[in-house]
């Protein structure tokens, strides 16, 4: 694996792939890297000659009061990982170079798709979500992009901006890695104590038994989400922020679910921010 820390370097490596006739595919990240962001790399592995992966704390997409400065910063062990699971370029800008002059005139919005749930419980999120990954695929030009389900807002957005801003980058969505007992990996998770960790356990808990009862016939959103607010509420230390049933493209809430819609929820454990979702 070769390490890359200049945007300037990185095209020029660009170039070079190019030039021998390959195929990229690009795995963005903000590092601190567990097993769901490693499946990514498997996905960009199957799909393209070369994996870019990129490490970057993205400052554009956390609000003031958010987790930038704490936010885990694990870069030698994240480069070990990468690289033993295959990526072939580990892109690591610095935030002058990404951002000179600190904050960008022109960003993107992400229209409806980014209103509400994370849209609204984290205002201007996602233009800095799709601000960065914009500027990360004019560096890279990659064939094809890797995302999380475990982002599914997230996903659905830069699908929004590739097809409406007409970026020729093909993206592919990977299922989420979870725990043994089905809390979803995420960096933050170790922020949680053993006793927080148990409470977020719940949102999973109560989104699967959502898929359940709509497994056995149950259709009306309303009843759905009653479901998983029931289990949500019973917890004292938890705070829920949403929970819904959506559409998984345009993220508005749907009355009647259907297969392929999904269910988004996020809570508060102490100072920690928990997001999940399923697909039913
Ligand atoms: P980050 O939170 O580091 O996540 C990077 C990618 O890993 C995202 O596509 C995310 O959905 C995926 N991911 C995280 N946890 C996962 C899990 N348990 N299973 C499967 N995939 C998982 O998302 C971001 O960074 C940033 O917003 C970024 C896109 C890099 C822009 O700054």
């Amino acid at each position: 694996m070769k390490s890359v820390g200049t945007i300037d370097e990185m095209r020029h490596v660009i170039a070079g792939v190019r030039a021998k006739g390959k195929s990229i595919s690009f795995v963005p990240t903000m590092g601190a890297l567990h097993e769901g962001h490693l499946t990514l790399i498997d996905e960009a592995k199957r799909v393209a000659d070369s994996v870019v992966m990129s490490i970057f704390v993205n400052p554009l997409q956390f609000g003031p009061s958010e987790d930038f400065d704490r936010y885990p910063r694990t870069l030698d062990d994240d480069a070990k990982l990468a690289s033993k699971r295959g990526v072939d370029f580990l892109f690591t800008p610095t935030r002058e170079d990404m951002y000179p002059e600190h904050a960008p005139v022109v960003i993107v919005h992400p229209g409806s798709v980014g209103k509400e749930w994370e849209g609204a419980v984290r205002p201007r999120h996602f233009e800095g979500v799709l601000t960065v990954v914009a500027k990360l695929f004019h560096i890279i030009m990659p064939d094809v992009a890797v995302f999380g389900q475990k982002d599914l807002q997230q996903a659905a957005a830069v699908k929004a901006m590739v097809r409406d801003l007409n970026f020729p980058v093909g993206i592919l969505v990977a299922p989420t890695v979870r725990e043994d007992d089905g809390l979803a990996m995420s960096s933050r998770n170790r922020y949680l104590s053993p006793k927080d960790r148990e409470l977020g356990l719940i949102l999973s808990k109560a989104l699967f038994a959502m898929r359940d009862a709509f497994g056995r016939g149950e259709r009306r959103a309303s009843a759905l989400e009653a479901t998983g607010w029931r289990m949500l509420e019973r917890v004292a230390g938890l705070t829920p922020r949403y929970l819904a049933a959506v559409n998984a493209d345009t993220f508005q809430r749907v009355n009647n679910v259907r297969h392929g819609d999904a269910a988004v929820g996020a809570v508060r454990v102490g100072e920690t921010r928990l997001i999940d979702n399923i697909i039913f």
